[in-house]
């Protein structure tokens, strides 16, 4: 398959529907996988079904998310018939952080370590197998982190099959309400918490339900800076917008 260049690639799917930029991704590159959190990003999966034809989706499973959250992951991977792969951390080093810290030891010194451990870690055992990656990322999602986030990227943090490895955000130009206006209008299933006030989800210790107004990144790690809500998956995010500063 001829590979596009990044800037290529950029300049035709700037402007592009989400879908038409997973339509390229697929077609683009053969060893390639969209991560899955269970959260309204569900929508990348049901365009990716709509094209009709097969691709890989992970999830990685902190062993924290909601039981609501994992209902919803294995009700999506049944309802799309999907080649759906859980990621697990590593078993000794979860192990050694809860015996040494607790379970709860991201709220006194921070969530890099514990989500180092249950997400980083296992993604780049993935990710080290893939040559591009999409995940559903938005710019709205988080005015602090996420405001540059572009539809086409090198991944600055990880590195793929040969090196280099491709991010996509095909949805990086769409804003909440337009995600939402998907699900709602091609009746995609979604995770029951979103009904509960729950609008960014990741794990149950770290995520809670914003109030009406409050921004949904709020709503996640919220003992923590706004500046350091990234937990390594997007890590490169800190970096352009630390740099913009
Ligand atoms: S996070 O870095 O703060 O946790 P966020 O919840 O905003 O990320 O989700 C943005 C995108 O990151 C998701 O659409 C998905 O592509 C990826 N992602 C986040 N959490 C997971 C997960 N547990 N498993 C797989 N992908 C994930
Ligand atoms: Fe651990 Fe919280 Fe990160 Fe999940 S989000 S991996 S529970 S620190």
């Amino acid at each position: 398959m001829p590979f596009m260049d990044i800037e290529t690639l950029n300049s035709e799917l700037a402007e592009a529907s989400p879908r038409k930029i997973i339509k390229t991704a697929l077609e683009q590159f053969e060893h390639i996988a969209i991560s899955f959190s269970g959260a309204e990003d569900v929508a990348l999966i049901a365009m990716a079904h709509s094209l009709k034809k097969p691709f890989s989706v992970f999830t990685l499973d902190t062993g924290r998310l909601h039981p609501e959250t994992y209902r919803f992951v294995d009700h999506v991977r049944q309802e799309y018939n999907l080649n759906l792969e859980f990621l697990f951390p590593d078993t000794q080093a979860v192990q050694d952080l809860v015996n040494r810290k607790g379970l709860f030891s991201f709220y006194q010194d921070g969530h890099e370590e514990c989500c180092g451990i249950r997400k980083v870690e296992p993604l780049r055992r993935k990710l080290s197998g893939l040559d591009a990656w999409i995940t559903g990322q938005r710019r709205d999602q988080s005015p602090d982190t996420r405001n540059d986030v572009p539809v086409v990227q090198q991944d600055a943090t990880f590195e793929g099959r040969n090196g280099p490895l491709i991010k996509f955000n095909p949805l990086a130009n769409w804003s909440s309400k337009d995600v939402w206006d998907y699900i709602r209008t091609m009746e995609v299933p979604y995770n029951e918490l979103h009904d509960r006030g729950f609008v960014s989800i990741g794990c149950e210790p770290c995520t809670r339900p914003v109030l009406p107004g409050q921004h949904e990144r709020e709503g996640r790690w919220w003992w923590e800076e706004a500046t350091q809500k990234e937990c390594g998956l997007h890590a490169s995010n800190m970096i352009t917008s630390s740099s913009a500063e």
